[in-house]
């Protein structure tokens, strides 16, 4: 044959198959005596279903009706569990009106056997809709003719819910409609899944084996609360439809009024997995969350867990890596669908996961992975695997873990820390207790040395001072100091005066040490006496000769006590204070500023005599140091100089001014910090100031002394109090250069200039001097503590 006629033959095979093609696509009827072929189809006459055998794989032929829009699975099978081996399957309608499949080699497959022995007319037609009908015609007595159906596709339905298809129950024949999983995306014999309408709970159920897998809600005008299938061009209607004979679910669409050309069918079709994928000539959709046996929302049920399974476990798609070692067994078993795999797995406890033979659920069977789970992170063996995992997800997981071990860590670590601090902070206050206290004994262990050498210190015990105290009393309280109480007490018939530390107090403890110090070394009519001590366990006290006259401020400031002196014992008490001051300052062994100078420090012996006290605050200067800066800066109120609380320089010059003041509150019986209204508001040194500007300065005299007064004392007084009050520290006088003013009568003072705080602050220069210690210590972080009223 030459190449020229084998092509005229093979076109005029081409014109043959499509006129066989063209009239078998436009047939959409098989009579009873017409034979469908594996090569023949019938379809629809809308052109949406076909009819055909189809050999999905390895040989298995079975019949099948395709939806146009799903090309990757027949929509239904007349033999889904029963395929024919080879191509020789035949349909049709024998006489008696069976319709059933032959081929050889076996015994025929009925699909429908007629009960009579001769049924004519009988035809099955592949319907719109998808539904492959047999029936029977016949002429009525009214001349029509009516048809009755033997049997239809629509009632053996096998995974695809078609528009107008039923899913429930027919009472009368015991019919149940329901959709049945294939095994596997390629196998169709009954898998794991099936979907089914329960009439009494008006909602469809999804089970796994039989087992409850997810619901889809109840059906609620004409919606599934779990299942959207909603679509751009149609709305699915379902309808529930109950009567005598039948219970059944159904569903139409319904096209939206913007879409003018629509093909009105769709497929719901329940997969091998269980989920449902919506089919239709527009979009493809999957309508099911996945259920992983775990969650419960979206209709899942919560998969039934064997003991040895945790709560958070659960089955999840992962690729995994593992070594040689992983032990894993490949299960051929052609029945088991790979949802059953991963049942057997989770409730199999030596499984850590289940993977597919092949390619993507296309065989039955699965490979089992028994644990532990060794992963390589790199190796060269990789499978995806559905792995039991704890849940929350590994990522998630991570994250939380990840927050709750920064969360311990943080809480552990601030805890070990703040107790670390804590015992830290103890130990260093009882180091530096310790090592105070080491000092004080030492202290007091010299102090008692040179007591015995004539230095006069007694070290009393504090059964003693308990004795003398009366305990403590509240009786003999005689007021409350710096760092705790004063008592009176009698030992040995001598009055005396206790300063007691209170223990809690820690101060305190400084300024005790400091005083004992100090006042121990200072021995001068005008400073008070100390007499001993006691340093026992916790009970630390000074023992003081006991001044019967209390302090100057309580006649003082008094009016009716005021009277009792005359201006001479108080120009007296000004002379000796100043003494006491110049000792102090210069002629001591140690050179002492007191920092704290106020009437109240000024005791008065039974003599009337002023004895300067309370050292708490005092320092020791070396001879040579002329001033120096500290950070704390403690007084009172009224009494300190600018450049003290401004900067924290102090010297002796602190308390040159501390004692001006002092010299204007005994002339003038006012507190320092009294409010005078001249003009305008002024303190006690301003108002000296404007009075003495004004040639007025014996105004400032109070009224109890105008008589007994010699006005050149006072307002030599006056004179040396502004000179002292002045701003710059320079320019105030040496307590020496003071009590040679005070006594010298008949010689001109400098006339003093305006002095501090009195009208406004002016900056008080430092000139630098040879005196002068030039430390340029930071101050920022100055503290002041002022402590009024002491
Ligand atoms: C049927 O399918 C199998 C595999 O899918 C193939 O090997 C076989 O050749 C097919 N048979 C026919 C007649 O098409
Ligand atoms: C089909 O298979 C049967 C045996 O299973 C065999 O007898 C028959 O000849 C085969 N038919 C065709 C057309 O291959
Ligand atoms: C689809 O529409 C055609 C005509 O509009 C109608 O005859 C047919 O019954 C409809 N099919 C379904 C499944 O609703
Ligand atoms: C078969 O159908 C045809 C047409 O519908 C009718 O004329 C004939 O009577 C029918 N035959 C029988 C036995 O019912
Ligand atoms: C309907 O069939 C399904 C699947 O075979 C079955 O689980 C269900 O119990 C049946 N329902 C009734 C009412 O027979
Ligand atoms: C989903 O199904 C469950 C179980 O039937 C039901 O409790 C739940 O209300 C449904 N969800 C919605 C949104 O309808
Ligand atoms: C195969 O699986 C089915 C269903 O799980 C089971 O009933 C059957 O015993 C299994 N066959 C073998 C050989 O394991
Ligand atoms: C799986 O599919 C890929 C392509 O999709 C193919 O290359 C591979 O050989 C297949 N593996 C098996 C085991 O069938």
């Amino acid at each position: 044959m030459s190449n020229r006629s084998k092509n005229i033959c093979k076109i005029f095979v081409h014109i043959i198959s499509f006129c066989f093609w063209a009239h078998a696509a436009a047939t959409d009827i098989l009579n009873q005596g017409d034979m469908l072929r594996s090569s023949d189809s019938r379809v629809s006459r809308n052109g949406v279903f076909t009819l055909r055998f189809y050999n999905l794989s390895m040989n298995n032929w079975y019949l099948s009706i395709w939806y146009k829009y799903d090309p990757t699975k027949p929509c239904w099978l007349a033999n889904r569990d029963r395929p024919i081996k080879n191509n020789s399957g035949v349909l049709l309608i024998d006489e008696q009106g069976n319709l059933m499949m032959t081929y050889t080699g076996g015994v025929p497959i009925k699909l429908y056997s007629g009960q009579s022995a001769a049924n004519i007319n009988v035809t099955a037609v592949l319907q719109d809709d998808g539904n492959f009908v047999l029936k029977k015609s016949a002429d009525d007595s009214t001349g029509g003719v009516t048809e009755q159906i033997l049997w239809q596709s629509f009632d053996s339905p096998t995974d695809c819910f078609l528009p107008g298809m039923k899913l429930g129950i027919n009472l009368k024949t015991s019919q149940n409609w329901s959709l049945t999983s294939w095994l596997t995306s390629s196998v169709p014999t009954r898998g794991a899944f099936t979907l089914e309408w329960v009439p009494s709970e008006h909602q469809m159920i999804l089970r796994r084996r039989g087992v409850k897998f997810w619901s889809s809600g109840v059906l609620n005008k004409d919606a599934f609360g779990n299942l959207t299938v909603s679509s751009d061009i149609y709305d699915f209607i379902y309808s529930e439809h109950s009567n005598n004979h039948e219970q059944y679910l159904t569903y139409n669409l319904v096209a939206l009024p913007s879409i003018e050309e629509w093909d009105n069918v769709s497929s719901l079709t329940l997969g091998h997995d269980g989920r449902i994928t919506r089919w239709s000539s527009r979009r493809v959709g999957f309508t099911k969350v996945d259920c992983d046996g775990l969650r419960t929302d979206s209709g899942c049920e919560r998969w039934e867990r064997p003991e040895c399974r945790s709560h958070g476990e659960k089955m999840e798609r992962r690729e995994i890596y593992y070594d040689n070692s992983v032990v894993h067994f490949e299960d051929k078993n052609e029945s088991r669908s790979f949802s059953d795999c991963v049942d057997i797995c989770w409730n199999d406890c030596t499984c850590f996961g289940v993977s597919n033979i092949g390619n993507n659920s296309v065989n039955p069977g699965c490979i089992f992975w028994y644990g532990p789970l060794k992963e390589t992170a790199t190796g060269e063996k990789g499978t995806t695997c559905y792995i039991i995992i704890s849940a929350p997800p590994p990522k998630f997981r991570g994250v939380i873990m990840i927050l709750v071990i920064a969360v311990a860590a943080a809480i552990v670590i601030g805890t070990v820390l703040i107790i670390f601090f804590y015992f830290f902070m103890r130990w260093r206050r009882a180091r530096v207790e310790e090592k105070f206290l080491f000092e004080l004994m030492n202290e007091a262990k010299e102090l008692e040395i040179e007591g015995k050498k004539g230095f006069k210190l007694k070290v009393y015990s504090v059964a003693s001072i308990m004795d003398a105290t009366n305990c403590f009393s509240d009786e003999n309280k005689l007021g409350e100091g710096g760092y705790g109480p004063v008592y009176k007490g009698l030992f040995d018939g001598q009055e005396i005066a206790i300063k007691r530390l209170s223990r809690s107090s820690r101060q305190g403890l400084v300024e005790f040490k400091n005083e004992l110090i100090i006042v121990a070394k200072l021995q001068h009519t005008n400073l008070v006496q100390l007499l001993g001590f006691c340093i026992q366990g916790e009970e630390k006290m000074i023992v003081y000769e006991y001044m019967p006259n209390k302090s100057l401020d309580s006649y003082i400031f008094d009016q009716s006590k005021r009277r009792l002196f005359h201006w001479n014992k108080y120009f007296n008490i000004i002379e000796e204070i100043a003494q006491g001051l110049l000792y102090l300052h210069k002629y001591s062994r140690l050179r002492i500023i007191h920092r704290d100078l106020k009437a109240s420090n000024i005791l008065l012996d039974k003599n009337l005599s002023p004895k300067i006290s309370d050292f708490g605050m005092a320092k020791t200067f070396t001879t040579t140091q002329f001033e120096a800066n500290t950070n704390r800066i403690v007084g009172t109120r009224g009494y300190m100089p600018p450049e003290y609380t401004g900067r924290g320089i102090f010297s002796t010059k602190v308390d040159v001014f501390s004692f001006g003041v002092l010299v204007l509150e005994i002339v003038s019986g006012r507190r320092s910090n009294s409010n005078f209204n001249f003009v305008r508001p002024l303190n006690l040194i301003g108002y000296a100031w404007m009075l003495w500007k004004e040639d007025a300065a014996l105004e400032l005299i109070h009224p109890t002394l105008r008589d007994s007064c010699s006005e050149d004392q006072v307002l030599r007084c006056i004179n040396v109090a502004l000179l002292c009050a002045e701003d710059n520290p320079l320019d105030r006088p040496s307590m020496a250069d003071v009590i040679s003013m005070l006594t010298s009568e008949g010689v001109k003072l400098p006339m003093p200039k305006q002095p501090a705080f009195c009208i406004e602050r002016r900056v008080a220069e430092v000139n630098s001097n040879e005196d002068m210690v030039a430390e340029n210590h930071s101050i920022n972080n100055v503290t002041i503590s002022v402590i009024d009223g002491r």
